[in-house]
């Protein structure tokens, strides 16, 4: 099998803003936990954070973290994170079941972005809460000092205020298991009102409206069109958030779940453009999809987990070679739509549905989907280019004409720098790849990255690394043509210089 891919570097989709490549920590389970913070953990620093995840961490680059939930933000009181530990009360956490014993807060995860050089996405509580607990958080947060909240920031020793400048209004309120969920006229109003007062404390922050939780809602796309009649001239985003999961063991359909992804940031889009063209509006909605992931490894031992416990291993989903390949093909999805998607959080970060895996009091190690969020993360800066092609195409039980093979192409301009993600999502035929590049003399090929593995079904585990990268030399590169070898289940990462 045969595809043809041509591109040029005159044609942009749009300047990628790294933020795509953001993550979610949220209260729950051992995200934090166990997870980012665990005292009592011989590799724990003096603020009691894992230097092993700290590493794990930078070395993905993540640009932006969403904290502090999820559902968990919805019956939040932040005020219970913040001052004095010994001050803090332990709650009965609603959404995951939990006691929340409040040891870390907003300052802790402030402390934790900087350390791992990334910036802060809050969300507010609008499920229990509203606009008054929403715009003291700003002032607490942002405002410099001299009024109430701000002072009582700096008497807890955080002198210079932290500066979020994205913030999230609410999380999934369209969702019955939502704590104060909403109808959209009741969050549309809401949502309004709340970022209207945040922005009067601190003018600078940009405002994430709540999208539909998933493409599935039987809300969707109505309530992004109810929504956005109130929300559209205060938010600067709308937010999208899908997980997958293979439920059938079909991998062909499972990893032609991209096409649902289309589908979902197309009609997002068109129903913010609509909502442009109805109020006149000079501005363009970006899409924040914040919240997105493989999650179904794990709801059978979740349905078994005792209540009221603290930091269980909740959503410990356990990767494997084919949730790898979709996840490629997700951030694949999101360069095409560099021009309308600006923020994306993979959810989440550690343990919690997550790239990285720790053991309390142990090791820590790398799932399979490490890989390829990395290498977009780290090599997928920069423009994000047109790609016109030709891939043998598919039929599955969900979805029809679904190309084989997939790539984007970031091109960075100054480092003279060419980057091609490709996916070869055909689990038994390996797929040769034309690329006729046009502009690109001088170029040469710096490596061929390829992840693969026999077994769709391999994962990884502290003991033994079974899914990880590889260098390919399955491939010639001669008169700006390029031709490359995917073999069948693959992602790709071919970098020219
Ligand atoms: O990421 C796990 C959960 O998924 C989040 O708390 C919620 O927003 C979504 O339903």
């Amino acid at each position: 099998k045969q595809a043809n891919v041509m591109l040029d570097k005159r044609a942009v989709i749009a300047d990628i803003d790294e933020r795509i490549y953001g993550s979610f920590i949220e209260h729950m389970g051992r995200a934090v936990y166990g997870g980012i913070y665990e005292p009592d953990h011989p590799e724990a620093d003096e603020q009691g954070f894992r230097k092993d995840v700290l590493e794990l961490v930078k070395d993905l680059q993540v640009p932006i973290i969403r904290y502090p939930g999820g559902n968990m933000v919805s019956a939040y009181n932040w005020e219970d994170g913040v001052g004095p530990k010994e001050d803090r009360p332990r709650r009965l956490e609603l959404a995951w079941q939990v006691i929340e014993t409040n040891q870390f807060g907003t300052n802790e995860f402030a402390d934790f972005a900087k350390k791992t050089n990334s910036d802060v996405m809050m969300a507010i509580n609008l499920g229990t809460r509203g606009i008054d607990a929403a715009r003291n958080l700003v002032e607490y947060c942002n405002h410099p000092s001299g009024s109430y909240w701000s002072d009582m920031r700096r008497s807890h020793g955080y002198e210079a205020p932290h500066k979020f400048k994205t913030w999230c209004l609410g999380n999934e309120m369209d969702g019955d298991w939502q704590i104060g969920q909403k109808t959209a006229v009741e969050y549309g109003r809401l949502a309004a009102e709340s970022g209207k007062a945040m922005r009067q404390v601190d003018p600078d922050i940009e405002l994430v409206t709540c999208g539909s939780s998933g493409s599935g809602m039987p809300t969707f796309p109505e309530w992004e069109a109810v929504t956005l009649e109130h929300t559209y001239d205060v938010a600067d985003y709308i937010s999208l958030h899908q997980y997958f999961g293979n439920r059938d063991n079909d991998s062909q359909n499972y990893l032609a779940s991209t096409m649902e992804l289309e589908h979902f940031i197309n009609t997002v889009r068109s129903v913010c453009d609509y909502l442009k063209a109805k109020k006149r509006s000079k501005k363009t909605m970006m899409l924040s999809f914040d919240e997105w992931n493989v999650w179904y490894h794990s709801n059978e031992a979740d349905e078994k987990l005792e209540r009221w416990q603290q930091a269980p291993p909740q959503l410990e989903d356990r990767y494997n070679m084919e949730d790898a390949l979709l996840v490629g093909g997700i951030l694949i999805t999101f360069l095409k739509h560099a021009d309308r998607i600006k923020m994306a959080c993979l959810a989440q970060l550690v343990n919690v549905i997550a790239p990285i895996v720790t053991e309390n009091g142990g090791g820590s190690w790398k799932q399979t989907i490490y890989y390829p969020y990395m290498h977009a993360s780290v090599f997928g800066r920069g423009k994000s280019l047109h790609t016109v092609s030709a891939s043998p195409k598919f039929d599955t039980k969900d979805f029809t004409d679904v190309p084989h093979t997939d790539s984007a192409v970031v091109y960075r301009e100054e480092e003279e720098e060419v980057t091609i993600f490709a996916l070869n999502r055909h689990t038994e035929e390996d797929i040769r790849v034309h690329y006729a590049l046009h502009d690109f003399e001088g170029y040469e090929v710096e490596e061929h990255i390829t992840l693969h593995h026999e077994d769709l079904k391999a994962g990884n585990s502290l003991a033994q690394e079974n899914v990880k990268p590889a260098l390919s030399k399955a491939y010639t590169w001669e008169g700006q043509e390029l031709q490359v070898e995917l073999k069948h289940a693959s992602w790709n990462v071919i970098r020219l210089k």
